[in-house]
């Protein structure tokens, strides 16, 4: 376990077939999809083992987690160093220590009932507290108005926009770069 509040709780990606078919289901979900990739890209499992293994066994720069709450798996997770093209576009004001975050909730009945807000609070938290990170930057689409809600809400500011950044649905979209400090962080 990562870490957990109340009934939330953030553990990795396990090496195992239910953790891979978690993010199967999750990914190849079109409700989801809509907001998170789009609905053009399919799984199969067999690219989800490709692209997951490596972070599963910790042989990838990018951790992956799973978002449990109670006793079910909700959601996915992933943070990882900020890698040089990321820290010099995103106008990060240091070089070491700034991470990304990455999240989708896969179970969409889980969605604006507040578990987002904690389960980035959460993970913040930890990045600061547990594994010294400075800065902490994520980068929903502009059209993610629920996301820059989120986001907001557990102290993130918006930095710039970066036009046309990545392909949604065959179309290239534009990205909220948003930043919080440890130091907003602790003032928060
Ligand atoms: C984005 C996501 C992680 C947020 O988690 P969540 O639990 O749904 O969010 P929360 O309930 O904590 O907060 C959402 C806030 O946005 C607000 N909101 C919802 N829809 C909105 C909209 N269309 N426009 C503006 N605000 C909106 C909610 O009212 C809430 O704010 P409030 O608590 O002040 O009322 C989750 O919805 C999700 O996984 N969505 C699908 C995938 C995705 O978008 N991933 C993010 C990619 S960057």
């Amino acid at each position: 376990m990562l870490a957990a509040k109340g009934r939330l709780s953030i553990r990795k990606l396990m090496d195992c077939e239910s953790d891979y078919k978690l993010l199967f289901k999750w990914l190849n979900d079109e409700v989801v999809q809509e907001f998170y990739e789009g609905k053009s890209v399919k799984h199969t499992l067999e690219q989800i083992h490709d692209e997951y293994r490596s972070r599963a066994i910790g042989e990838n720069y990018v951790q992956s987690c799973i978002i449990v709450y109670g006793e079910i798996a909700i959601g996915y997770l992933q943070y990882y160093h900020l890698q040089p093209e990321e820290i010099k576009v995103y106008g990060a004001a240091r070089n070491e220590q700034v991470y990304g975050i990455d999240l989708f909730i896969g179970e969409p009945t889980y969605w604006n009932k507040g578990i987002g807000t904690d389960v980035i609070k959460l993970t913040v938290d930890f990045l600061f507290s547990k594994k010294g990170v400075h800065e902490i930057f994520i980068d929903p689409q502009t059209w993610n108005e629920r996301a820059i809600a989120c986001y907001e809400k557990c102290g993130f500011q918006k930095v710039k926009v970066l036009p046309k950044r990545e392909i949604h649905d065959g179309e290239y979209k534009d990205n909220q770069i948003m930043r919080i400090t440890h130091e907003e962080f602790k003032d928060n």
